[in-house]
């Protein structure tokens, strides 16, 4: 009979799947995020994301000894600030919370990167990423547009990245979706002494449901409005490439797509047309869908996660951002 191919003769048994598998999960390419927040002994659980946590910084360095003892290599802080206002001027203070955690977690285990998430919305009374247009505040409530400037935005994003950098951070994330800010960034980072620090910039980020729980993690939904003048809209693939291909020009050493499950697709496209790192971030919404499902005994987490995380890397992202990292950690040892 003619030698058919058969490729079920090569799923026959473990062994041979185990040689097979084109991608593996490990733990190398996990970051891990974290909230922090001002206050002593607080481990505050976020009710929207079983098993994630807001921590005082007291607390988070206990954390941080978990994570780095299960060998992820890398976290991603945010920072939940004292106090807000306007244009979120205690997102770049010397003795801010970021700033300060930063400096803790770097002097007792110098090893692990610390990544800072870049942007306003939770520094600021309106939560928006950026600084909102006058106007008066009783016409704002009553627009659904909400108008942000660009640049004004810009110079106080560069200033709060530096101030991660200076505080010891290894890499910063700039997320709020800024144009030109990339560029900002590299010039205020440059200037300064910090050409040696990545930026890892939030290229191609939508304006998703999926971020629903994190604005309760990061007590950041806006007031007014949505974040749809500045997040891409979810229909597009093109422009995500048009994001990217800025980025890069503007000095990014990775780019980012967020959310990752809904958009493997883009994340394919970047991986195929661009030589650069893509990192992708499974944000909150997917988490907690899964938790939530989980917690009714619908499905199994530890084989979906494992699913949905090698789904990422074999659509080309080759850092993932996930509120799992710990347990995937834990289950790969
Ligand atoms: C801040 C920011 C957001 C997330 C990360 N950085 C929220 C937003 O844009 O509303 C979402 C992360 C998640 O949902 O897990 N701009």
């Amino acid at each position: 009979m003619f030698p058919i191919h058969r490729p079920r003769r090569l799923r026959q048994s473990e062994c041979l799947r185990r040689l097979l598998r084109e991608t593996s999960l490990s733990r190398d390419h996990l970051v891990y995020p974290l909230f922090v927040r001002p206050g002593h002994k607080v481990r505050k659980e976020i009710s929207s994301m079983s098993g994630i946590f807001q921590f005082s910084i007291d607390s988070l360095l206990k954390e941080v000894e978990e994570v780095s003892k299960l060998s992820i290599p890398a976290i991603l802080l945010f920072g939940i600030p004292e106090s807000k206002d306007e244009k979120g001027s205690s997102s770049y203070q010397k003795e801010g919370i970021v700033q300060k955690a930063v400096r803790a977690i770097k002097k007792e285990f110098p090893d692990l990167a610390v990544i800072t998430d870049v942007c306003l919305c939770a520094y600021t009374i309106h939560g928006h990423c950026g600084v909102v247009k006058r106007q008066k505040s009783e016409d704002r409530s009553q627009k659904s547009e909400v108008s942000i400037d660009n640049d004004e935005t810009l110079p106080l994003l560069q200033k709060m990245a530096l101030s991660h950098a200076q505080a010891g951070a290894d890499m910063v994330a700039p997320s709020a979706m800024m144009d030109g800010m990339v560029k900002r960034l590299r010039e205020g980072l440059d200037g300064n002494g910090f050409e040696h620090l990545p930026i890892m910039s939030y290229s191609a980020k939508f304006a998703s449901h999926f971020y629903g729980p994190f604005r309760d993690a990061a007590e950041s939904p806006p007031q007014f409005g949505d974040r749809r003048g500045y997040q891409m809209d979810f229909a597009n693939g093109q422009e995500a490439l048009r994001e990217v291909a800025l980025d890069i020009e503007e000095g990014a050493d990775i780019v980012m797509v967020k959310p990752a499950l809904a958009y493997l697709d883009i994340i394919r496209r970047v991986k195929e047309k661009f030589s650069i790192p893509v990192a992708a971030y499974h944000v909150s919404g997917e988490y907690s869908m899964v938790k939530a499902a989980a917690q009714k005994g619908w499905l199994s987490e530890k084989e979906i996660v494992i699913e949905i995380l090698t789904s990422s890397l074999r659509a080309g992202s080759q850092i993932l951002i996930t509120y799992w990292a710990k347990d995937i950690a834990g289950w790969l040892k």
